[in-house]
């Protein structure tokens, strides 16, 4: 689409996206990491300015991608910076849309030097949880820390598993994170489980359900665009 040819409706918006995976340091050679391409939230972040918005899109470690034009981009490496770019950039913030894929936990501790086969070598890796940046928001929002921040939204990637389906899990997610908007990809072996073509849906706290046929990332990013342009209209803005 010519960014000419769409909607102007989130100017004057600011809107945060965070993208890409966070590296959690074990020694100066060594990191915990995930597969994250960031593609998506690279994709939301270029649309939204295209469609008007002040974007500062916070970056972790990505596939070689072009930074988006008219965009601020932040760098960061692990999930306690992401958090603090993200808390700091939310202050002012119309809308913050989570597309990272955060580390979960870090190494308790970072050796100063490479760690060593030998006698000293380590047989586990003790983790310390990460703090949930999403939940965080969302309390720092409700403890009244964000008067702009009207539209939270947060991303899943699931799979179906003997507890229950894709949905059932991503319904259980929205409720535990208490974001506005949760985007959920169906992902993996689960897929078994799941009963049609949908590969994701958009879950509002409204409790409205839209399925996402599968489709590009540039696709997915109009749709999440369009769902979060929508509860800022309805915030008033
Ligand atoms: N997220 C976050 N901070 C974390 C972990 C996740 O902000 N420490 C955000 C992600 O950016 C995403 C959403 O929370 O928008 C859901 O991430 P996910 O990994 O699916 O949720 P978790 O609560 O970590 O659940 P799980 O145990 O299934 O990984
Ligand atoms: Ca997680």
């Amino acid at each position: 689409e010519r960014p000419d040819a769409l909607p102007r409706d989130l100017e004057g918006r600011r809107i945060v996206v965070s993208a890409g995976g966070t590296r959690e340091p074990l020694d100066p050679v060594r990191f915990l990491g995930n597969r994250s391409s960031g593609k998506q939230g690279y994709a939301i972040a270029r649309l939204a300015a295209q469609r008007g918005a002040q974007v500062t899109l916070i970056a972790g470690y990505t596939a070689e991608l072009a930074d988006p034009a008219a965009v601020d981009v932040v760098r960061v490496r692990t999930a306690q910076d992401l958090k603090a770019a993200v808390d700091k950039a939310a202050r002012h913030a119309d809308a913050v849309v989570m597309a990272a894929a955060v580390a979960d936990f870090r190494p308790s501790s970072v050796a100063t030097a490479k760690i060593k086969k030998g006698a000293d070598e380590p047989d586990t890796i003790p983790l310390t949880r990460n703090d949930d940046i999403l939940a965080g928001l969302v309390a720092s929002r409700g403890a009244g820390e964000l008067p702009g921040a009207c539209a939270i939204v947060g991303f899943a990637a699931e799979t179906g598993d003997a507890q229950g389906d894709v949905l059932t899990h991503a319904r259980s997610k929205l409720a535990r994170k208490g974001c506005d908007l949760l985007v959920v990809n169906a992902v993996g072996e689960g897929k078994a489980f799941e009963v049609d073509d949908n590969s994701g849906w958009i879950l509002g706290a409204d409790g409205s359900e839209r399925a996402l046929a599968h489709g590009s990332k540039s696709l997915m990013a109009s749709r999440v665009l369009d769902a979060t342009a929508a509860l800022l209209a309805a915030g008033g803005g």
